[in-house]
């Protein structure tokens, strides 16, 4: 069966590119009036343009999600412009180079936090008022399997994920009764611009299996079907879940 979102008012953030852009053209896709938002003005826009050309209804609003006053404005404007907010896919993020944890400098450990972390809590701080005034709403948090496990060279990156993993389960006990279903992803590789940047700082084994057990990394599209998912009603019993899409990589 297919979800519908009609008449529903969604938010994704980072939809300028990769699993951002995906779970947003799947949300317009459904029916749903999305809220295209990014600090990448232009791969923003080419995603409002996608989701014009298949008949769909968005609109991009500019937003540093580890700026405060950017996301007051984000929800603000949303309601502004569509009257409501019911869904939310807090899921831009960064990945900065891997280096060992006494390399890692102090400057990118605070930025990947202000990001990943800050970024997450923030949306989630002025999306749920807005959910609250409807009766309820759907928050899916991107995390990844670095939010499960531990993964060398990537402490701060590692750190931020956990974060949201534990915001996540902290929201989801608060405002469960109150009709408000908080879920997180947590994405193995995905092939992303983000994934192709990062491989090139990678400690290069040439001879290492690929970490999927399923033996690839996944495609955007899948991590937007888990998102999508997650915020239907389909799943109206999913609360507080730190949902694994990751080809089986934290499984054992
Ligand atoms: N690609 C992977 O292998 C992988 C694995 C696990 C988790 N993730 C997570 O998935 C999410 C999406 O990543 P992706 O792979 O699609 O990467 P991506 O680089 O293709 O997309 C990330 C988006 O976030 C935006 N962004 C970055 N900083 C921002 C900020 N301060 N404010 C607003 N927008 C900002 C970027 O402009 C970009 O459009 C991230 O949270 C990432 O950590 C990705």
């Amino acid at each position: 069966m297919s979800p519908s979102f009609a008449g529903k008012v969604v938010i994704v953030t980072g939809a300028a590119s990769g699993i951002g852009r995906a779970a947003a053209l799947k949300f317009a896709h459904h029916g749903a009036k999305v809220v295209v938002s990014d600090h990448d003005e232009a791969g923003g826009q080419e995603t409002v343009r996608q989701i014009n050309n298949l008949g769909g209804t968005a609109t991009f609003i500019h937003t540093d999600v580890s700026q405060e006053s950017d996301v007051q404005r984000l929800i603000q404007k949303t309601l502004d412009t569509y009257g409501r907010l019911d869904c939310a896919a807090n899921n831009a993020g960064i990945l900065p180079k891997f280096v060992p944890t006494h390399q890692y400098s102090t400057e990118a450990f605070d930025k990947v936090m202000a990001v990943n972390a800050r970024g997450v809590f923030l949306c989630m701080k002025y999306e749920i008022p807005a959910m609250l005034q409807n009766g309820g709403g759907a928050i899916v948090n991107t995390s990844s399997a670095a939010g499960l496990v531990g993964m060398p060279y990537l402490v701060g990156y590692v750190a931020s994920k956990h974060a949201v993993n534990g915001m996540t389960k902290t929201a989801a006990l608060e405002y469960a009764s109150q009709g408000i279903r908080i879920n997180a992803v947590n994405p193995g590789g995905v092939k992303t611009p983000m994934a192709a940047a990062a491989a090139a700082s990678m400690p290069q084994n040439p001879n290492a299996p690929d970490p999927h057990p399923i033996g690839h990394s996944a495609e955007p599209e899948e991590l937007a079907n888990a998102i999508v998912w997650l915020c239907s009603e389909e799943a109206s019993f999913v609360v507080g879940a730190t949902f694994a899409v990751d080809g089986g990589m934290t499984a054992d």
